[in-house]
């Protein structure tokens, strides 16, 4: 393939991608985004390939390597579940920190296009700013990992001074950045690249470790903006424009969603990354903010189902435990029954509801419930005293009155779906515990609220059957 068509090619392909994430912004337009992103990648890996940059050997060991990373990618596809998908996410961001590292150190002791002056000073430039944004990324995303799978605990590890600590490395990281630089030959400039690559990675493990369970969405999105300035410094230090666009698409997107979250969960960007916020990840609930007051009254799946057949407006509000549940095909047909008895459905979906973006809106397009009643917070919020019946599928902190309420509570501030202010509201889940902040809810004690104890699944099918008797 010659130069020029090549370059035809990633321009097609940069094009792909921009249209990729435009569908992606609406669930309607989303199936077609992603055909788009498949049909951009496809077209990049091929230019690449057979482009003018690859010999014949070279393509003998891109194959192998596609097979193999093919190989492993599909059988994550299949095996991961949705509820596992932010690690599945974390651990990917790793691997592209991982990469731009490793392609950074190749880069470095490939001596075979001599560069002088200025030329080089760029170029070595790229090396260590693409090393530096690898190694965080590629640890940081790791620590992510461990703590969103449990095995390291959401707990943030606050280390005393760690402010004076994060900034004494960053001055370490200049003063070894200029040695580097003055470096008169490759075995001299790798001590200082070497230390570099320590204290980064150090710096990741810092960060992310300073960061508690509520705030991980936060950071795993911020990874992901990481993540994408990597793959751009790749680019940068491989002279691959295609690279650097995506990877610039990637880490402004990824920007982009971490403020759109902060700003779901009332957080400030620059607070979640000092760290410090968020004990979650458990079942007990904090200590912060005051126990909440009052009875609990219990419901059946029976007496719901007549609660849902007297109502004539309905709004559900899904949140994790539906998705560990697995029980929005119930939830699809219970929509079904009661719209087909004239009562007006609709869900209202909080923009951090689960445990990724998008989360519900995934799992209700895979049951098929019709895009035009799934409303946003903003849309519905204002609905709630209009409607009847509010019913909660394994939801928590999302509708937590206690974040409009107390102020002290660690979640204070954060924007909640307003659902006590319906008729009635009816809880579904399995027992009291505590959602992903680790914070009790003023809500189940209510009363003009229901609890519906079980597991989600088993409690609907009890419901549906029930509506269809
Ligand atoms: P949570 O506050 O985590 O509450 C989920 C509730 O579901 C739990 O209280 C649990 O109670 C219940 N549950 C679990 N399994 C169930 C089952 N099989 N059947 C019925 N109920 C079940 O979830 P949420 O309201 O969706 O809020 C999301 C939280 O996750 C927020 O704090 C958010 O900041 C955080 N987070 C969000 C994201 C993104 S981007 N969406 C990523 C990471 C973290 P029981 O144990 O009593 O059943």
């Amino acid at each position: 393939m010659s130069h020029n068509l090549a370059t035809a090619a990633y321009l097609g392909a940069a094009i792909l991608f921009v249209l990729s994430l435009g569908g992606l912004s609406n669930p309607e337009t989303a199936r077609r985004g992603n055909l788009f992103g498949m049909a951009g990648m496809a077209l990049a890996v091929l230019a690449t390939v057979f482009g003018p940059r690859v010999g014949a050997t070279g393509i003998a060991w891109i194959v192998g390597a596609l097979a193999i990373g093919g190989g492993i990618g599909l059988y994550a596809a299949r095996a991961v579940k949705m509820t596992q998908m932010p690690e599945l996410v974390a651990l990917m961001h790793s691997l592209v920190g991982l990469a731009a590292c490793l392609v950074g150190f190749a880069s470095y002791v490939d001596t075979s296009m001599p560069l002088a002056g200025a030329e080089k000073a760029i170029h070595e430039v790229e090396i260590y700013v693409g090393i530096l944004i690898g190694a965080v990324t590629f640890s940081g995303s790791l620590v992510a990992f461990g703590k969103l799978n449990g095995r390291i605990g959401g707990k943030p590890l606050l280390l005393p001074g760690r402010h004076w600590l994060n900034l004494a490395a960053l001055l370490v990281v200049v003063w070894f950045g200029r040695a580097f630089l003055q470096a008169g030959s490759v075995a001299d400039g790798m001590l200082p690249l070497a230390v570099m690559t320590a204290i980064a990675l150090l710096f990741g493990v810092h960060m992310v470790m300073a960061i508690g369970g509520a705030d991980m969405p936060v950071v795993v999105s911020m990874l992901n903006s990481y993540s994408g300035w990597a793959a751009a410094a790749t680019g940068f230090m491989l002279g691959n424009d295609l690279l650097i666009v995506t990877g610039a698409l990637v880490g402004s997107s990824g920007a982009i969603l971490s403020y759109i979250m902060c700003s779901a969960m009332n957080r400030n960007f620059l607070s979640v990354i000092a760290g410090g916020f968020g004990t979650g990840g458990g079942a007990a609930p904090a200590a912060q903010g005051a126990e909440p007051q009052g009875e609990v009254v219990p419901v059946t799946a029976a007496e719901t189902a007549e609660m849902l057949r007297e109502a004539r407006s309905v709004v559900i509000v899904p949140g994790y435990g539906m998705a560990v549940a697995q029980a929005q095909h119930t939830v699809n047909e219970i929509v079904r029954t009661l719209r087909g008895r004239g009562v007006q459905v609709r869900f209202a979906i909080h923009p951090v509801a689960g445990r990724m973006p998008g989360h519900m809106n995934v799992l209700l397009a895979e049951a098929k419930v019709p895009y035009d009643i799934v409303m946003e917070m903003d849309e519905i919020n204002a609905d709630f005293p209009a409607t009847d019946v509010a019913i909660v599928i394994g939801a928590n902190d999302i509708v937590n009155p206690a974040a409009q309420d107390d102020p002290a509570s660690p979640i204070a501030g954060m924007p909640v779906l307003e659902v006590w202010k319906a008729g009635h509201s009816i809880v579904m889940k399995r027992s009291m515990a505590s959602g992903y902040a680790g914070v009790d809810n003023p809500l189940f004690y209510k009363e003009n609220n229901r609890m519906l104890f079980g597991d989600a699944r088993k409690m609907l099918d009890e419901v549906l059957a029930a509506l269809k008797a």
